[in-house]
């Protein structure tokens, strides 16, 4: 099994990165898609159509790319070995961290759509920051940490 995964090696870390552009790009937008939302009427055609964008944004791109994201990525650590590594750790707290993320936007995705906004237009926007934050801590982690945190 371990000699296998290791010939696939390279075509796992091609799947884990394609998937982690969908998701990137879905956590990107979503938020972006609450700001709109939000300054729609509540009730309006236009707020309607907004819940069924957010909505087919989450059940087509977002969703499975998470899913391939943690398969790929478990796939690539149980080959490379690194679950005893430091800089493999620190990535795991980030990547957990955006997972969270993701989940509170299903969640505020969901109360949006009953029309039940609990956040302002400029905490939305400033929420919008976490993806881009979270991609230089994670990409840093591991093109560069992994010379420091062995
Ligand atoms: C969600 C759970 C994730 C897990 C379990 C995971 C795990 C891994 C592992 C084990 C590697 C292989 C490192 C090596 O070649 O030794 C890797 C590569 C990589 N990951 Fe992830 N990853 C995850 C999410 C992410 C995310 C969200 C990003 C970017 C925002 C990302 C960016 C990268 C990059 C750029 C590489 C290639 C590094 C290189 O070849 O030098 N990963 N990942």
């Amino acid at each position: 099994m371990q000699e296998v995964l290791a010939l696939l090696y390279p075509w796992l870390k091609v799947g884990h990165l394609v998937f982690v552009i969908f998701w990137m790009a879905g956590l990107f937008m979503l938020p972006r898609f609450f700001v709109y939302h939000q300054e729609a009427l509540a009730g309006s055609e236009e707020a309607t159509r907004w819940v069924e964008r957010e909505s087919r944004l989450r059940k087509i791109i977002l969703n499975p790319a998470i899913v391939m994201v943690w398969v790929f990525g478990l796939a690539l650590a149980f080959t490379a070995d690194a679950w005893g590594q430091g800089w493999f750790h620190l990535k795991l707290l980030f990547v957990l961290s955006l997972s969270g993320y993701h989940g509170w936007m299903s969640v505020y995705a969901k109360r949006l759509a009953r029309g039940e906004p609990t956040l302002t237009g400029k905490q939305l926007r400033l929420l919008n920051e976490v993806p881009g934050i979270a991609a230089i801590l994670i990409v840093t982690t591991v093109v560069i940490g992994r010379f420091y945190l062995t």
